[in-house]
């Protein structure tokens, strides 16, 4: 007989069953179910709606509930439908009719609302804590390579000249950011539901602030429907995640193509990369490829989270239990790349040599020369195209901006003197961008003091 079954006169069909049941699933619950009902239980015998003898009972079932779930010696089944018939059921079958008292001024809905904003707190910690290393990582490479110089890019053409720290640092920022709205989404999912019943709130003299002061919760929600309706803190969280995700595909991307042949600018770890088992020489760049690929996933659940609850009329329906294995989903994602990232990051291989050639080919540094005719008095778009035609004319004869003679240069300009050759090293474009957030070293090193800054608890 199902828990709900009174008013059922035939069994529920065996496809049906599995088709609603959640307990596969949501069983990763099971921790958060019990902190939950340990709570309302404690609060339902100190307001007298149930007798102390019975909470002891309660309380006591629960907690050996709790070790059978973690010795791994608890048995699901469909029949059961989810971790909250589970975990009630089990708990009567060890202390009789006591057990039957615990759902007392409650429903699953509420319950499950509660178990999710538990589950959604714990992990944003988890998550954060994650990001926090890599960030970690990312400070120890840049710190370590400060005078490797790269060419920037736009467009995926050679651009400019900048540090490899810099560039690398653009990640940690977006990292920093990352974890800001993790523990932004952190304030909503810090709501405590329970005490909203089924929708319409409970006939029961309950304390709600009791059971969110013993979970740690900093405010409750102050209208029944909503609490049970909710799932913008499920739906914030993979936001968080989504644009995490992005970040590291875009970083995935720079990686897979410093790792190639073409790049030569990283070499990644052996430990970190794998074979092919037809060509020999194959050394892929697994992880960037299926981190980049793993994006799409946590997107998905983005969206698949908000469409689902869209057209959703007031309060719980069954489409919100969809909520859940996409979440599940993107929390195991979250983790496993963030960890598989710094340690791949912390071993990775530059190849300063590599990156300074491709800095020094490709006229990254036309800008500065433009710049400095600029200095020179000229406006800078007359400069832009000076240096637009002695680019033009270095492409033709098959030289670089400094092989060019005095006598081309001062005949592009009169303004053009040969010390301006001196500019066009890739170590005096990176010098001359000193301003706050430039690439200059005095300026990476100034970004650094303030990524260290912000990394301190
Ligand atoms: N397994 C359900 C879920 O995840 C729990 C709430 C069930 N409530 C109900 N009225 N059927 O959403």
């Amino acid at each position: 007989m199902k828990l709900w079954g009174g008013r059922f006169d035939k069994d529920t069909d065996r496809l049906m069953e599995e088709f609603t049941a959640s307990i596969f699933f949501d069983r990763r619950l099971a921790e958060e179910d019990i902190a939950g009902s340990m709570a309302h239980c404690r609060m339902l015998a100190s307001q007298g709606i149930i007798s102390p003898e019975e909470a002891g009972l309660i309380l006591e079932g629960l907690a050996k509930i709790r070790e059978e779930i973690r010795r791994g010696e608890f048995t699901y089944s469909a029949v059961l439908e989810d971790i909250h018939l589970h975990v009630e059921q089990r708990l009567t079958e060890k202390i009789g009719p006591a057990g039957g008292k615990l759902h007392t001024a409650r429903s699953r809905n509420d319950q499950v609302a509660l178990d999710m904003h538990l589950y959604v707190r714990k992990e944003i910690l988890a998550v954060t804590s994650l990001v926090a290393t890599l960030q970690q990582v990312i400070l120890e490479v840049a710190g370590a390579h400060l005078d490797v110089i790269m060419p920037g890019y736009t467009h995926l053409q050679r651009a400019q000249p900048v540090l490899f720290s810099h560039h690398l640092l653009a990640y940690f920022w977006m990292l920093a950011r990352d974890r800001e709205r993790f523990l932004d989404a952190y304030k909503r999912a810090d709501w405590m539901p329970l005490g909203a019943g089924a929708l319409a709130g409970t006939t029961f003299p309950v304390d709600r602030e009791m059971v969110a002061a013993e979970l740690g919760f900093a405010r409750l929600y102050e209208n029944s429907l909503d609490a049970v309706s909710d799932r913008d803190f499920v739906a914030e969280f993979l936001s968080a995640a989504a644009l995490l995700m992005v970040h590291l595909s875009r970083f995935s991307e720079d990686l897979i193509l410093w790792s190639s042949s073409e790049f030569a600018f990283v070499t990644l770890d052996d430990a970190f990369t794998t074979g092919s088992s037809m060509m020999p020489q194959k050394k892929n760049p697994d992880i960037p490829e299926l981190v980049r690929g793993k994006a799409g996933r946590v997107l998905g659940s983005l969206v698949a989270v908000l469409t689902m609850l869209k057209g959703l009329p007031l309060a719980y329906n069954k489409d919100m239990q969809e909520d859940k294995e996409g979440l599940f989903d993107t929390v195991d994602t979250l983790k496993i790349c963030l960890m598989l990232y710094s340690a791949m990051l912390r071993t990775v291989k530059i190849n300063a040599a590599q990156m300074y050639a491709a800095a020094s080919g490709d006229f990254a540094s036309a800008t500065d020369l433009a710049d400095y005719l600029v200095r020179q008095g000229l406006p800078f778009r007359e400069a832009h195209a000076v240096v637009g035609r002695l680019v033009g004319s270095c492409v033709n004869s098959g030289r670089r901006l400094s092989e060019l003679t005095p006598e081309e240069l001062r005949e592009a300009s009169p303004l053009l003197g040969a010390e301006a050759l001196l500019l066009l090293a890739p170590e005096a474009c990176v010098a001359a961008r000193r301003a706050r957030g430039g690439t200059a070293r005095e300026a990476v090193e100034e970004q650094l003091k303030k990524a260290r800054e912000i990394m301190e608890p």
